[in-house]
Formats: C-alpha cells, structure tokens, sequence
C-alpha cells in the first residue's frame, strides 16, 4: 500500500497539463459498446478507474489496444457476455453504466450494485425507474442488478432530483428505443455533455444535453468513430485551488475556462488572482485570503467535487466560513483528518463551518474517498513539516500522476510503498 509524502511549505510555480476527464472517461469507454465499429479515443485519463473500466471490457470480450499513452482503440464487436461480476463492478460508481449499454445493446445486463466513494446514502432508484420507463424488467438479488426487456420504446422519464448518473444511464438505455424519449430535469454537467456528443459521433440522435431536457430519438444502427474526451474540470479546480493555496503561480494547460466558471469566481471572491486564456488559466496565489460561503449544487452550481479541496484552502482565510453540501449526505469524512493538521473545523449534518487558523502543521492523516484525498494533499502542501498520507488508492482512482505533476509544480512529495512487513502490521491491528 502506497502512501505520500509531502513536505509542506513550498509555493507551487509553473505549468500543469489538465488530463481528461474522469468523469466523462467512465461513461465513453462503457459507450463504446454501443458502436458498429472501431472506436479510437483520445485524451483518456491514466487512472484506476479508467483502468477498471477497461478490465471488465476485456473480460466481456472486447479488444482493447493502448496507442499511446492516452490514446485507446476499442473494438467491441466480440463482446457476447452481458453479466459483470462483483469484482470488478465493486470498486467504482461507473461500473453502473454498464447496465444503460448493454440493456441498449443486448437487452439484457447483469452488473454487481455499484461501490465508489463513500459518500453516505447512494441509491440507484433514479436508474431503475428510467430503466423500467423504457419497458425493462429488474432485479436486484445476491448484490447484482439484471435487467431485461424484449423490446425498449421511448417515453418521457422525469428525475425526481438532479443526479448525473441517472441521466447518463438514461441517454445510454434509450439511444436504441423505439420513437422519442424525453428526459426532463436530467443534469447539466459538462461530461453529459461530452457523452451526447461522443454517442452522436457514433450515429446516436440526442439533443438537448448540457440543458434540464434532453431529446432521444432512437437509431438502430451506430458506427465506430475517433472521438477525444474533454478536459477534467475538477483536476484542473484542483490545481487551481493547490496554487491559490500555496500562494504559488501556476498556469493550467488544456482546460475549458467556461467549465470552471463556479470554482474561478469564488477564488475570485477570496482574493486570488486569475487571468482567462482560450484554453489555459493562471492562478496567481495571495498571502492572505477572505473568508466565503459556499453550497455545492448541481452544474452549474459549485460542484460537490470540488468541496473538499475549497475547505483546505478556507482553513487558512481570515474569519469564519460555512460550507453547505447540497448533494450528498457524507462528504465531510476528510475534516479529522484536517483537524489532526490544526484545522478549526466543526461539522452538523451537511454543514461545516471553518474558522481560519494561522497555520496547518504536517500530520499522518489518511484518505477516506478521492476528493477527500486531494484535500489532504491541499493541506500537506500549506503545512509546515511532513503530511505523510495513507489510503492513497482512492486519490490514484481519480486522479493521474498527481505527485508527479506536483513535483514538476515544485512540491516536496513522493511516493512510498510501505515494506510488505509493516504492512501487513498494519493491516492485522
Ligand atoms: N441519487 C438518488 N437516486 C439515484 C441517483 C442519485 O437519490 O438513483 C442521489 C444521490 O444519492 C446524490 C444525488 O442524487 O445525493 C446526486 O447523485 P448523482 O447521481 O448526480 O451522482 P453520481 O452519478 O453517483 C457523479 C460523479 C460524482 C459526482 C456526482 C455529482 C461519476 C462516476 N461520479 O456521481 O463524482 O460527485 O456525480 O456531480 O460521474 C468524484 O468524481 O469524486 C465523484 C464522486
């Protein structure tokens, strides 16, 4: 097990090469199933659940080449089998994209319940009912999802809430259905976005994506196609937010500024300062910022993705801040470990208040999910002496070569593997 090492203090200077999108990546690569061809994609994140992804295609039949680094050629023709188990499915949240695929596809798909970031209550009745609409039958027995339909017909489905998930299933499920589907109060985010394109490169018929209705008029046949994945707007807010608060001076390279209009003006707001290119931001960090409040919401709100990471940089403003998470019921597990690091943080419910401190000071801390994880490498880069950071599989799911890209920032972090003895010490106590 893997951890990092980070020695705090050190401003952050030059430049950063934003990968794609996480997001987007975990709803393409499954999408490809759903082409009649080769399909080459490109800007694909190096990351674990990329790497997930990948796997459970292979192991349904695929072939699955590596171009270069983050170029791959997917051809899915062979794959016959629609039933994914536990294992593979249980490590990430997207594994659930399988079943809008391979329903569309094969009408029928078997996929472990869905893992992911721990994040409190995540239920899945928004897919289900999407999934029925279309006249699909499901189940859910011995931890697995199936589901089968004879036949799949467009219809109107409407999301009891906003949820990025359901509406990427959605969109998935009915690009074969007979007719029209109308998908209302669907999310807005930008790798919906990214999806409806890639799956209208194919042959697909979507309109609407990127607004609260989406239009699906369902085609029977697709095509392979080139297709490259958008920037990854929370690594990019990530970085942004690392180089505000190390007061560095960092240019973000191959980002869209209108995607991370939510995280620039509130660094913004605090005192940052920022300048917008076409396809690249400077954040130019201050000694000392303002305090803020924030609520995370659906896009274009601020994204709960990037809720963590803002809360590092608030424990150092002046004055009190107050963040709300206004979509799930759990995204506070990283403010322990903050505290451990002398950050003034007291939490109740979905509401964590933040009174600035001086400093943060070097901790052993450890990673309870992905953004929580950038969070704490956040907090190491302020503090003065050695955040050491455990649990780091959950960063490496989400995020690629993040201590590399640091290093080349200036940070003072490595890699270490612990020695398989204290390990299994460790895993034993
Ligand atoms: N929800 C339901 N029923 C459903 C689906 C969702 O009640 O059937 C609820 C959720 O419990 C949550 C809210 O609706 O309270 C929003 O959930 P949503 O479906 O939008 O989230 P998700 O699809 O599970 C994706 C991202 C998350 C990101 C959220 C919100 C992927 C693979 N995951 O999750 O990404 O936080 O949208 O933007 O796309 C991350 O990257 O760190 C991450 C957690």
């Amino acid at each position: 097990m893997d951890k990092f090492i980070i020695n705090g203090g050190r401003k952050l200077r030059g430049n950063v090469n934003i990968s794609g999108a996480k997001n987007a990546a975990v709803a393409i690569i499954p999408a490809a199933i759903l082409a009649g061809g080769v399909c080459v994609i490109e800007n694909v994140p190096q990351i674990n659940d990329v790497t997930i992804d990948l796997q459970i295609l292979r192991h349904i039949g695929a072939d699955i080449r590596l171009l270069d680094k983050s170029t791959i050629r997917i051809d899915t023709k062979h794959i016959r089998d629609t039933a994914i188990p536990y294992e593979m499915a249980r490590h990430m949240r997207a594994s659930y994209y399988f079943l809008g695929t391979m329903l569309s596809k094969f009408n029928h798909a078997k996929v472990s319940m869905p893992g992911g970031c721990d994040l409190g209550d995540r239920p899945i009745d928004q897919h289900t009912k999407c999934f029925k609409a279309l006249g699909a039958d499901y189940t859910i027995e011995h931890g697995m999802v199936e589901i089968a339909a004879d036949k799949l017909t467009g219809t109107q489905i409407y999301f009891d809430k906003v949820t990025v998930g359901a509406t990427i299933n959605a969109m998935l499920a009915s690009v074969k259905a007979e007719g029209l589907t109308i998908i209302e109060n669907a999310a807005k985010e930008p790798h919906i976005v990214d999806l409806a394109n890639f799956l209208n490169t194919i042959g697909a018929d979507i309109m609407g994506a990127g607004t609260d209705v989406i239009k699906v008029r369902g085609v029977k046949t697709f095509k392979g196609a080139d297709y490259s994945i958008i920037p990854d707007q929370i690594e990019a807010g990530t970085y942004m937010v690392a180089a505000a608060a190390t007061k560095g001076d960092v240019t973000i390279n191959n980002v869209i500024p209108k995607h991370l209009e939510p995280i620039t003006s509130k660094l913004r707001k605090i005192g940052a300062v920022i300048e917008e290119f076409d396809d690249s931001m400077r954040i130019m960090g201050v000694d000392s910022y303002e305090r803020t409040n924030l609520k995370t919401m659906p896009h274009p709100g601020f994204p709960t993705d990037m809720q963590p990471q803002f809360a590092a940089l608030l424990t150092l403003a002046k004055g009190t801040s107050i963040l709300t998470e206004g979509i799930f019921d759990n995204r506070f597990r990283y403010v322990d470990e903050l505290r451990r690091m002398g950050a003034d943080i007291s939490v109740d419910g979905k509401v964590a208040v933040i009174e600035g401190v001086e400093r943060l000071t070097g901790a052993p801390v450890k990673v309870a999910d992905l953004r929580a994880g950038a969070s704490l490498i956040i907090a190491g880069l302020c503090a003065d002496g050695i955040t050491e950071i455990e649990e780091i599989q959950h960063i490496e799911r989400g995020y690629e070569n993040m201590d590399l890209k640091l290093r080349a920032l200036g940070a003072d972090i490595v890699k270490r593997k612990l020695p398989d003895a204290i390990e299994s010490i460790a895993t034993a106590i």
